[in-house]
């Protein structure tokens, strides 16, 4: 287990009782009842939908709720450490404001001016997308992993990460979302203020996701191809160059 605060810390092991169908919750929970009672650590549901109990087990980052003790060997030493992408605060719980700074940068949905509420329809694929997406518990497992800021504090001011990524295409992708017609590009906002080309498709967020979210599959190689299109097709092309000079 470590503990410490942003001056530093280190491992301490612990010797635990694990009883049947407890997950590494439960034992954090005995340590602080039995052993190490001022020991730090953020959680709220216990059922894997409150996303706030989100750490590092044998270095993977994953859900303390959600893991059961039943995955690993009786003499395995089990390794618990805070998310590594986000700054400690005590012990197990870290600062993830970061997470919060990107989602108010994204403007919400841009309601369509010409329906009113009620009026609305859309094509079941369109629903179920936004449905996928929509399942985000935000534990930011995802933005822990991703290897674009675990290691560079210095990528974070222009990079939103894949849970950030993917509330753009979302929006980007919603048939009704009348973002444009407001002047709000949400591809180039993507592109060049979000750090989308930083994104090397890599799969590491999607393997870590509680809720099975396909992120780069079904947002972020999406988005990236709706950039794409957009930028090599002549007429928009034209359309820029001409709205450049002008
Ligand atoms: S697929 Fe992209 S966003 Fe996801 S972990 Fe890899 S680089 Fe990061
Ligand atoms: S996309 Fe998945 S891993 Fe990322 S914050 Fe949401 S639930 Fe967590
Ligand atoms: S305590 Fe809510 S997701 Fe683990």
């Amino acid at each position: 287990m470590w503990r410490g605060d942003p001056e530093g810390g280190r491992l301490e092991d612990f010797t635990v009782e694990v009883n049947e169908g407890e997950v590494v919750l439960d034992i954090i929970h005995r340590l602080q009842a039995t052993q190490a009672g001022d020991l730090a650590v953020r959680w709220n549901c216990k059922a894997g939908k409150c996303g706030s109990c989100s750490a590092e087990i044998n270095g993977r980052p994953r859900l303390l709720c959600m893991t059961r003790m039943s995955t690993f060997e009786r003499a395995d030493v089990v390794t618990v450490t805070p998310l590594r992408a986000f700054p400690v605060v005590r012990d197990l719980v870290t600062d993830v404001s970061y997470n919060y700074t990107k989602a108010r940068e994204i403007p919400s949905f841009v309601p369509p001016a010409e329906l009113a509420p009620g009026e609305y329809r859309m094509q079941q694929e369109d629903v179920e997308r936004s449905q996928e997406f929509r399942k985000c518990i935000e534990c930011f497992l995802c933005q822990d992993t991703c290897h674009v800021v675990r290691d560079h504090e210095e990528n974070k001011q222009s990079f939103a990460g894949p849970r950030f990524l993917m509330r753009q295409a979302e929006l980007d992708m919603h048939p009704l979302d009348a973002a444009e017609e407001q002047g709000l590009d949400r591809k180039t906002s993507a592109q060049e203020e979000h750090g989308l080309g930083y994104c090397n498709i890599t799969k590491c967020c999607t393997e870590v996701c509680p809720e099975g979210i396909r992120i780069t599959d079904n947002a972020l190689i999406p988005m990236k191809e709706r950039v794409a299109d957009r930028k090599y097709d002549p007429l928009v092309w034209l359309g820029n160059k001409i709205r450049r000079r002008s």
